[in-house]
């Protein structure tokens, strides 16, 4: 018999831990521990059976079938992937409530089935009725779907199997349990023996297997990131509610790159991959004003180039106000300090609102020259040239250094039809049909923008 005990586990970073705690031991953050019961039942408790162990085989006499794929002719969703989903495989998509994760699963599911690719749509969310209204709304027919409302995880695989699945989509991980386990759907031991079982399931029977995990901004209560290290593939889906774009990002990916984006468009009959995703985020561009200046952004092989809009205006009374969308804030906090002992402009007594378009959010440094370029443009209120591309990391010393993957980006903007481009001395590049413009450092950024 086994006896139920229980343990306390980090909703942060899934450790495991006898006592319960304020602050985690593994990861230090504080108020994450949740009891967790762990009383196992029937076969899994009794003694493994040795023989139903798979026997060692040659590596030579090992298919390598494994790499086949289902493109879902979503091309977005295909290409984050490395190709389609891997037979086999177990694919977590996160996100926050509402970014879309529900449509962009049915439109997957609709697209295999039209493919010849039997799929079964798991929703613990959502009735039946439900997803026939959302599906109502897309502009692919989603009839040949099958939906199951379920929660329960042996039911999920009992119909999957049934089915002859060959991806089960399973809405959420978190609204999914297991008998075998005590304890409410969500709680982390739940949600991780689910994945865990199913990633099983999918190693075992073949089927792909592609799990909803949301997280909530604060990082989530039972979130994904336990899941992280269970699953083969993990997708982040992002993006502002209230706009149009969606990204879905590769954090994780066993078969295929990481940090692969791709990019969608919301529209009133579902997503919609954008045909030209480098170009998409500067659609509706308007030149000639103050404060703007574009940049490349490196996304995993993907050059995109996204606008930086930076407004700095007289503070009234107090601190001056530090706004950064897109950006950290820190970041911002540094580059204003730059600005200010090495650029010789003043901006400490300024409101500064820097913001990045299209809901893109930058994370490399090779940005920052575009960051102080819109900053500079906004306190002479002087619009920066059209046609101008700003790339470059801006060091505490206000100099500015090169950036990887230089080529990719100036062929990039290029295309786009930039015609000069404003970077680090020390970049030994002579792109074609690009007017270069080599800085030392940002106070020959402000002089060059000044004039
Ligand atoms: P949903 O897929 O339910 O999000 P999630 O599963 O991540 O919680 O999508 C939610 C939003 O998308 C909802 O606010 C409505 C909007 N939406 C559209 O704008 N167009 C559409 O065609 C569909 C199906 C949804
Ligand atoms: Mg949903």
């Amino acid at each position: 018999m086994s006896k139920a005990r229980s343990v306390f586990r980090c909703t942060e970073c899934g450790a495991e831990q006898p006592k319960w705690a304020g602050r985690c031991d593994a990861c230090g953050t504080w108020n994450t521990l949740v009891e967790e019961a762990v009383g196992r039942t029937g076969a899994r408790a009794g003694k493994a059976s040795d023989a139903s162990a798979r026997p060692p085989v040659r590596l030579a006499a090992v298919g390598s079938g494994a790499l086949a794929r289902w493109p879902t002719g979503l091309n977005e969703f295909d290409f984050v992937l490395g190709g389609g989903i891997v037979p086999g495989s177990v694919v977590l998509v996160g996100g926050e409530p509402g970014i879309g994760k529900s449509t962009l699963l049915l439109q997957c599911a609709t697209r295999l089935e039209h493919a010849g690719v039997a799929t079964l749509y798991v929703s613990g969310e959502e009735s039946p009725e439900q997803i026939r209204m959302r599906a109502d709304r897309l502009a692919d027919d989603a009839g040949l779907v099958h939906v199951l409302g379920e929660t329960r995880l042996e039911a999920i695989m009992h119909h999957a199997a049934a089915l002859k699945a060959r991806v089960v989509f399973v809405d959420s991980i978190q609204t999914t349990y297991t008998d075998e386990l005590e304890g409410a759907p969500g709680n982390v031991g739940q949600v991780r023996e689910c994945a865990a079982r199913l990633m099983r399931f999918a190693k075992e029977a073949g089927p792909a297997v592609v799990l909803v995990g949301h997280v909530t901004k604060g990082g989530g209560i039972a979130g994904p990131r336990t899941l992280e290290h269970i699953v083969d593939t993990v997708l982040y889906f992002e993006g502002e509610a209230t706009l149009d774009h969606r990204i879905l990002r590769a954090v994780k990916n066993r078969f295929g790159s990481v940090d692969e984006i791709g990019v969608f468009r919301m529209t009133g009959q579902g997503l919609e991959p954008v045909p030209d995703p480098a170009a998409a985020f500067l659609a509706g561009r308007h030149t000639g004003v103050a404060g703007s200046a574009v940049t490349a952004l490196m996304e995993g092989t993907r050059p995109m180039l996204v606008e930086v809009q930076a407004l700095a205006a007289k503070a009234g009374f107090g601190t001056p106000q530090r706004v950064a969308t897109g950006l950290d804030q820190r970041r911002l906090a540094v580059l204003l300090a730059v600005l200010e002992r090495r650029g010789g402009l003043a901006v400490s007594g300024l409101d500064v609102f820097v913001n990045v378009t299209g809901g893109v959010r930058l994370l490399e440094p090779s940005t920052d020259l575009a960051v102080v370029a819109a900053l500079v443009s906004s306190v002479h209120d002087r619009p920066v040239p059209a046609d101008a591309l700003f790339l470059g990391e801006v060091g505490l010393g206000g100099e500015v250094r090169p950036v990887a993957g230089v080529e990719r980006r100036l062929a990039e903007a290029g295309r786009q039809g930039f015609r000069r481009v404003f970077l680090s001395a020390r970049s030994r590049v002579a792109p074609d049909g690009l007017d270069v413009v080599g800085l030392e450092g940002i106070g020959e950024l402000a002089r060059r923008l000044a004039a």
